[in-house]
């Protein structure tokens, strides 16, 4: 006789399957390495987070911009990439920017000399690497869809203004330059989340670090996962436009999703359940670009403020960081679909972080499944 798993152990909820140094993820807290998030997000920048987490420690001055350099000096993407990305990225295409960056860093690991070596000092390089050319890919694909001549990286910008640049060819404000750098900061790591999961399981093969960062990016192209930042946009969008055919009113849309218990994009989360804080921290800097660029940006927080307030009253659920998310990328003029791949601009720190550390001490992740499939028959009588 097969009994089915408990419905509050399914998708392994409340299961503590590991240890981890990198990343504590709390009710009221989201810790670092022992930084907490806001604190991180008011007073470090995103390298000082992608050293915390990749190298491990806080970086002195110096080692800080030993390593912004380093980064800035490996953001080039081979030629045969960019062809591959002409081919690829096309708006006429079907392929998500998601997938397209998914095969950008398939592609770059044939050409990575340490691709095999899983020792930490490669990892290390490998890493670097990775997290300078993302945004190259990310804004190469952006300028071929927009049918635009892609831009070089510069050297000049930071992390976060440099892939603004990419993605429009155009210098960011100082305002959208931080304000991105804040939300890559917010996105850097979150421990065993399903897309560092995926990296995990990879890596404990002893798997390369290019393979576990392919697997991370699929689990995070997912919109319960990533890719709700994207949906959380869209959602808006829709609830707008039924507003605006007269077809009723917030809560009349409201009340008909939760009719048919569709499930509302940027909001709820597995381990917070009074809030996500991160949340807090991004709308009030996407409310600072919407004051920057006028009603029509801040017309979307207003509509977010509507959905939240319902939310919150008759489900008791609150936003997740998707939420605040999608609304501030839209003020900042970033395309939908490229959110989620923002998104592996940032988290592709974690993941690597997550890989060095499962190789640190491997042990194969394999865990056991619960039958419920037919009892043992014999195959000649069927
Ligand atoms: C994040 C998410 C996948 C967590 O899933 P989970 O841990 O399995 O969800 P929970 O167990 O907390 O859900 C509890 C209840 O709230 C409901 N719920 C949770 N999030 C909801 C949402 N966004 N909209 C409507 N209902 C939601 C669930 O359907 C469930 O109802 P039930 O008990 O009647 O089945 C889920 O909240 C979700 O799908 N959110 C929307 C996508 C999203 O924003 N993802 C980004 C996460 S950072």
């Amino acid at each position: 006789m097969t009994t089915t798993m408990p419905k509050d152990t399914r998708g392994l909820a409340g299961q503590t399957i590991g240890d981890t140094e990198i990343c504590a993820v709390n009710q009221t807290s989201l810790i670092y390495r022992g930084y907490e998030i806001a604190d991180l997000a008011a007073h470090a920048t995103f390298e000082d987070v992608a050293h915390l987490l990749l190298v491990g420690h806080k970086p002195s001055a110096a080692e800080r911009s030993a390593f912004a350099e380093e980064l800035a000096s490996l953001r080039a993407i081979p030629d045969g990439l960019k062809r591959l990305l002409k081919e690829i990225a096309p708006a006429a295409l079907a392929s998500h920017p998601m997938s397209i960056l998914r095969t950008g860093v398939s592609y770059l690991s044939h050409f990575d000399r340490d691709v095999e070596d899983h020792s930490p000092e490669a990892e290390l390089r490998k890493a670097k690497r990775l997290v300078a050319q993302i945004p190259t890919i990310i804004g190469y694909g952006q300028m071929v869809r927009d049918d635009r001549t892609p831009v070089d990286p510069d050297p000049k910008l930071d992390h976060a203004a440099n892939l603004l640049w990419c993605m429009s060819g155009e210098p960011p404000t100082e305002l959208a330059a931080k304000v991105m750098d804040v939300s890559l900061i917010l996105y850097a790591e979150h421990d065993f989340n399903a897309s560092t999961f995926t990296s995990r399981v990879i890596a404990s093969t002893m798997s390369d670090l290019h393979s576990a960062v392919c697997g991370g990016i699929g689990a995070l192209k997912g919109e319960l996962h990533g890719g709700a930042n994207e949906k959380a946009m869209e959602m808006l969008s829709e609830i707008h436009a039924f507003v605006s055919a007269g077809s009723g009113n917030v809560d009349d849309f409201m009340q008909r999703a939760f009719a048919e218990k569709r499930k509302l994009m940027g909001f709820g989360h597995r381990v917070y359940k009074q809030g996500d804080h991160r949340a807090g921290i991004l709308r009030s800097w996407g409310l600072k670009v919407a004051a920057e660029r006028g009603p029509e940006a801040q017309k979307w927080f207003d509509l977010g403020d509507a959905v939240q307030k319902i939310m919150l009253e008759q489900k008791s659920i609150h936003p997740n960081v998707d939420f605040p998310c999608g609304m501030t990328y839209y003020a900042m003029g970033i395309p939908v679909p490229q959110y989620t791949p923002i998104f592996v601009a940032s988290r592709v720190t974690g993941w690597a972080a997550h890989v060095m550390e499962q190789h640190r001490d491997n042990r194969i992740i394999r865990p056991l499944a619960n039958y419920t499939g037919p009892e043992l028959r014999e195959w000649r009588d069927g």
